[in-house]
């Protein structure tokens, strides 16, 4: 499969590629400053040119943007806008432009997270921007005739933890949640969400 991974440098995105080529498939590396092309999944003019040069493709994993973490006190609306241009509408425009540009049965998987169906106190933002997601993915499925959508919903990673100074003992380590993208590859029915259980 030609599968663009838009994401590859982080520490999600590191595990997919290496799982995406050792099964075989061709991959297009895609980050913001980095990679086979470099491109800002926020522009949707950016992300139009993107797809122009590139042409068709099997499958696009998003493993990509960002969203603000803190409570409500603290969060501006400026800080809610952050995941809604980045997290959200970046990962819509990669499907919401690239499908024109897909093969027909193109596969599009997009990244949630456990706080959609976990809540915590500091989460609204992040809460707010999965949830969104995984709800765009079950309503476009029903649009996109043969292409399919999924998500992939993340828990807690291991790395990730111990990069913020956590208790990584409860977290699933990146290289087991890459598992979940190219298994989303496979998935018969569309606008899925694969739970990453830990
Ligand atoms: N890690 C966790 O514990 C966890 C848990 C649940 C959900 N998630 C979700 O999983 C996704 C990946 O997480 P991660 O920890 O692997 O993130 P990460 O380490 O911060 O990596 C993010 C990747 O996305 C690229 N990127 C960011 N913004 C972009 C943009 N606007 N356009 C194109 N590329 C962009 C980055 O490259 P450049 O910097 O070069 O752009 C980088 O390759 C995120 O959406 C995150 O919310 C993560």
């Amino acid at each position: 499969m030609k599968v663009i991974l838009v994401g590859s440098t982080g520490t999600l995105g590191k595990k997919v590629l290496q799982q995406l080529e050792s099964a075989g498939h061709r991959v297009l590396t895609v980050n913001r400053s980095s990679g086979d092309a470099q491109l800002d999944m926020q522009s949707a003019e950016a992300v139009e040119a993107f797809f122009k040069k590139v042409g068709a493709f099997d499958a696009l994993i998003a493993t990509s943007g960002t969203a603000k973490w803190g409570n409500i006190g603290a969060l501006s609306g400026q800080d809610y806008m952050l995941g809604l241009q980045s997290k959200l509408m970046g990962q819509v425009n990669l499907v919401h432009i690239g499908r024109k540009y897909a093969a027909e049965k193109a596969v599009f998987v997009l990244t949630s997270g456990v706080l959609a169906q976990y809540p915590m106190e500091g989460s609204s933002s992040l809460t707010m921007i999965n949830s969104a997601i995984e709800g765009y993915a079950r309503a476009v499925s029903l649009e996109l005739d043969q292409q399919k959508i999924q998500v992939v919903s993340p828990g807690w990673v291991k790395e990730t933890m111990e990069m913020m100074g956590m208790d990584s003992s409860e977290g699933t380590a990146a290289s087991e949640v890459a598992t979940y993208y190219l298994k989303a590859l496979t998935v018969e029915e569309s606008g899925t969400v694969l739970q990453v259980v830990g």
